[in-house]
C-alpha cells in the first residue's frame, strides 16, 4: 500500500496537468495509467489552444517548445457562399490569440517535466478501479509487471476521460449526464503538403464542413464532415481531395495537395455529467464532458478544470478549509457550460444537417454574415474562441 496526497487516473492533459500544477505547489501525487508513454504522445488529437492554456504553460516553465514550435494565429477565417472572412481575434480581444500546437505535443512536454521533477507516472497499469469514494478513497491496479499495487490518496481525481473508471464512481441522486449526438463526424486527414493558408479556415458549404488546420511547415490538418459511420477505406486520396476542394472553393482559392498519410473519423457529440464532485473524487476533462470540436475548445477546459482544482487542493493543505473543494464542480461547470454552447453553437452554424430545409440554410448564411459583418457578434466569437480568462 502507498500513500500520496492525490492519486490521479490517467495521463493525459487533464491528469498530467493537474500533477504538474500540484508539483509546482509542493503537493506530491501519483499518475496511474492504462497505455503506454509511446502511445500517448503519438495518439493524433485536435491542436487548437487558447491564450489561457498557452500562457498557463509559458508560466509554469513548460511553454518553451510551444513557443518554438507553436503557431500563433491573430485570427482565423469563416468561408461561405465562396468567399473568405476574417475574424480578427487579436483586434477584437485586446490581443489574445489561438495558438496550434497538437495535444500530444503538450504531453510530451508535460511527461518530461514531471518525470524531471521526479514525479510517478505509472504506464501500461491494468484493471484499475477506484473504490469507497465518499469514506476512504483508493485506487487499485496491476502493474505491467504483474504487481497487485494499492493507493491510499487524501483525494482521487479521475482523468481518465469519457470511457474510465472514474466517471461511474460519481453517484447519488444528484447526478445528471446530459449528452447530445450530432448525425455526422469529422473526417481527419494529415498531409505532406505546405500550408494553404496562413490562418484556420472553418468552411460551410452545402455539402457539408471543412476545416483547414496545420501542424509545420510540411504537415497540413485538414477535416471534412462525414457520415459518422462511412469507413476511411472508401476514401482514397483523390476523393478526399475533391471533396475538400469542393468544400472551400471560390474566389480562385485551392488547396496545396500531397500525400495522404493519415486518415481518421472522428464522431461528434456534446456531453456533460454534473456534479463533477462525490465525496473525495474529483472529475475532470472528458472524463465529466465532451464538446465537438468545432470551437477547439477540448483540451482547453481540461487544463481549466484542474486549474480550478489545483488551486482548490493547494487551499485546502494550506488552510484546511474545503470551501474551494466544495465549490469546484460549480466553479468548472460554469465555464463547461458557456464552452458547450459556444461548441454547439460553431457546429449548428458550420455543419450540413439532413434534414434541414431551405430555411435552415439561409438561416445559416445570414448567422455567418452577421457574425463577419458586425462588430458586435464578432468580438462575441473571438472572445468564445480565444477563451474566458482563468484568473
Ligand atoms: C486541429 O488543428 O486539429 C484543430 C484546430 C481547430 C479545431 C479543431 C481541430 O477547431
Amino acid at each position: 500500500m502507498t500513500r500520496t496526497k492525490v492519486g490521479i487516473v490517467g495521463a493525459g492533459p487533464a491528469g498530467l496537468m493537474l500533477s504538474h500544477l500540484l508539483g509546482l505547489a509542493g503537493i506530491e501525487s501519483v499518475v496511474v495509467e492504462s497505455r503506454g508513454r509511446e502511445a500517448i504522445e503519438a495518439t493524433i488529437r485536435a491542436g487548437g489552444r487558447e491564450q489561457n492554456t498557452v500562457d498557463l504553460m509559458v508560466e509554469t516553465g513548460i511553454g518553451d517548445r510551444l513557443r518554438r514550435e507553436g503557431f500563433v494565429h491573430g485570427g482565423f477565417e469563416f468561408r461561405f457562399d465562396g468567399r473568405g472572412h476574417r475574424i480578427d481575434l487579436e483586434k477584437l480581444t485586446g490581443g489574445r490569440a489561438i495558438t496550434v500546437y497538437p495535444q500530444h505535443e503538450v504531453l510530451k512536454d508535460l511527461i518530461a517535466a514531471r518525470l524531471a521533477a521526479g514525479g510517478e507516472i505509472v504506464f501500461e497499469a491494468r484493471d484499475t478501479a477506484v473504490h469507497d469514494v465518499a469514506t476512504d478513497p483508493r485506487i487499485t491496479f496491476t502493474t505491467r509487471d504483474g504487481e497487485a499495487r494499492e493507493l491510499r490518496p487524501d483525494v482521487i481525481v479521475g482523468c481518465d476521460g469519457s470511457y474510465g473508471v472514474a466517471r461511474p464512481a460519481i453517484e447519488g441522486a444528484d447526478r445528471q449526464d446530459f449528452l447530445r449526438v450530432y448525425p455526422f463526424g469529422w473526417f481527419g486527414i494529415l498531409t505532406e503538403a505546405p500550408p494553404s493558408s496562413e490562418e484556420l479556415i472553418y468552411a460551410r458549404h452545402d455539402s457539408g464542413f471543412a476545416l483547414i488546420s496545420t501542424r509545420s511547415p510540411d504537415v497540413q490538418r485538414m477535416y471534412f464532415q462525414c457520415d459518422p459511420s462511412d469507413r476511411v477505406e472508401n476514401w482514397s486520396d483523390d476523393r478526399i481531395w475533391n471533396e475538400l476542394q469542393t468544400r472551400v472553393a471560390g474566389d480562385g482559392f485551392r488547396l496545396k495537395e500531397g500525400p495522404i498519410f493519415q486518415k481518421n473519423i472522428v464522431p461528434m457529440r456534446s456531453f456533460v455529467c454534473q456534479p463533477m464532485q462525490h465525496g473525495r473524487l474529483f472529475i475532470a476533462g472528458d472524463a465529466a464532458h465532451t464538446v465537438p470540436p468545432t470551437g477547439a475548445k477540448g483540451l482547453n477546459l481540461a487544463v481549466a478544470d484542474v486549474f480550478v482544482l489545483s488551486r482548490a487542493i493547494e487551499s485546502w493543505y494550506r488552510t484546511g478549509s474545503t470551501d474551494g473543494l466544495e465549490g469546484y464542480s460549480a466553479t468548472a461547470l460554469r465555464r463547461i457550460w458557456r464552452a458547450q454552447h459556444f461548441s454547439w453553437w460553431m457546429t449548428s452554424m458550420l455543419h450540413r444537417f439532413d434534414d434541414a430545409t431551405e430555411f435552415d440554410r439561409r438561416r445559416q448564411l445570414a448567422e455567418l454574415d452577421l457574425v463577419t459583418s458586425s462588430e458586435a457578434a464578432a468580438t462575441t466569437v473571438a472572445e468564445n474562441y480565444v477563451g474566458l480568462p482563468l484568473h
